[in-house]
């Protein structure tokens, strides 16, 4: 990598970098297995992280009783297996660990606190120009690095979106965002509600119920929830398993009717199932099913409307034109 002397004015400012191999964009799981791919074939890289530390979604915006929900061997990164001591389901400290380990093997060096504003082909030379931002205590310079190819690896869940809601301003309770929420400890004997039936509004409900909080979830609209495990095998697994043979929609078909075995009918939870099935679901619109770690068996209340409570918790979603993380 050399500053690159450009005739062309744009060119001028801010400083240019020649980048000899491909720029990344995000130092998350995918972004790290990105550089550790190319360091193997021995491309060079460089690799760009708006954050000060690798994975800053697990090491920042997560709460503390977070494990993976898919057994370990459907989340190792290339050619790095999770070490033969941890558990089926990782816990998030271990998840960390075992990121770093990976960076250190594959000798991966991000360069951190740099925030990429934009990125364009220039359809002119081939080339990307991929413009950032770079803070350094107080200082902040511009960069613009110029390569041929880019690999954005930024992630689905790491920006956090708050819906706007009519008269939220007046509510007298505490409002934060899941991306904020620690832990279920300071939420002793208090009512909180959860707004959003994901993933993280499933199992951060969960804490509050063994804090001795009363939680209840608004839930929009319909959800998958399937149990985490079947018969002591994992539900994704599971499914892997019978879509080598079986096509999506059969597939779905028999998740449904175990999930049914194991927690009955989800309308006695108040909820609703989508009409299409969780596969499909998840292939056609990117929502992802909900697996289930015990909150169902908790029994607290599942509605659809908002009603006055001491708390409020924001449970974001991927989708980009919703909330995020
Ligand atoms: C609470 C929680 C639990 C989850 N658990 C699971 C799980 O168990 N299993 C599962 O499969 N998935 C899970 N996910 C989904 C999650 O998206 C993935 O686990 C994983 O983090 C995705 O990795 P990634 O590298 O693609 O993106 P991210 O981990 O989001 O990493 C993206 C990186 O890009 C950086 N970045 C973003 N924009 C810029 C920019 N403009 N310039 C420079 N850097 C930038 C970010 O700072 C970040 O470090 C979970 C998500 C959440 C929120
Ligand atoms: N242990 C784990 O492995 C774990 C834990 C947490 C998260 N995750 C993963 O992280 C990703 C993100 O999960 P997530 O749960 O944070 O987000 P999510 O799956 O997108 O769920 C967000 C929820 O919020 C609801 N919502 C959004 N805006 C709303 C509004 N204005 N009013 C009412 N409800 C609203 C959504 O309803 P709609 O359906 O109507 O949009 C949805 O139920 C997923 O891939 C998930 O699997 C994994």
């Amino acid at each position: 990598m050399f500053s690159f002397p450009f005739s062309n004015q744009d060119f001028l400012e801010p400083r240019c970098v020649w980048v000899n191999g491909p720029v990344i964009v995000g130092a998350g799981p995918s972004g790290l297995a990105a550089a550790a791919g190319l360091k193997e074939q021995g491309v060079p890289y460089v690799l760009l992280e708006r954050a000060d530390c690798i994975a800053s979604l697990w090491q920042k915006r997560t709460y503390d009783r977070l494990k993976l929900h898919l057994p370990k061997q459907f989340y190792h990164l290339p050619k790095f297996p999770f070490p033969e001591h941890y558990p089926e389901y990782p816990n998030k400290k271990q998840f960390i660990d075992y990121l770093e380990s990976y960076a250190n093997h594959f000798n991966i060096k991000p360069q951190f606190n740099e925030c990429v504003e934009s990125a364009k082909y220039d359809e002119g030379c081939r080339l990307w120009r991929v413009k950032i931002v770079s803070t350094n205590g107080s200082t902040r310079s511009e960069v613009e690095y110029i390569c041929q190819w880019l690999v954005v690896a930024t992630g689905e869940n790491v920006e956090r979106v708050m819906p706007e809601i009519e008269g939220l301003q007046n509510f007298g309770g505490e409002v934060i965002h899941a991306s904020d929420y620690k832990s279920g400890e300071n939420f002793r004997w208090k009512n909180v509600l959860v707004v959003g039936c994901g993933n993280s509004g499933m199992e951060v409900s969960l804490d509050p119920c063994n804090h001795d909080a009363k939680p209840s979830m608004v839930v929009r609209s319909s959800v998958h929830v399937l149990p985490r495990e079947i018969r002591g095998k994992s539900s994704f697994e599971l499914a892997m398993l019978m879509l080598k043979w079986l096509p999506v929609w059969l597939v779905d078909k028999i998740l449904l009717f175990l999930t049914w075995m194991i927690l009955g009918k989800i309308e006695k939870y108040s909820l609703k199932r989508p009409s299409v099935g969780p596969l499909e679901l998840k292939n056609t619109q990117r929502k992802t099913p909900v697996l289930d770690i015990g909150a169902l068996e908790k029994r607290f209340s599942f509605s659809f409307s908002f009603s006055f409570f001491f708390f409020f918790f924001f449970f974001c979603s991927s989708s980009c034109w919703l909330m995020r993380n």
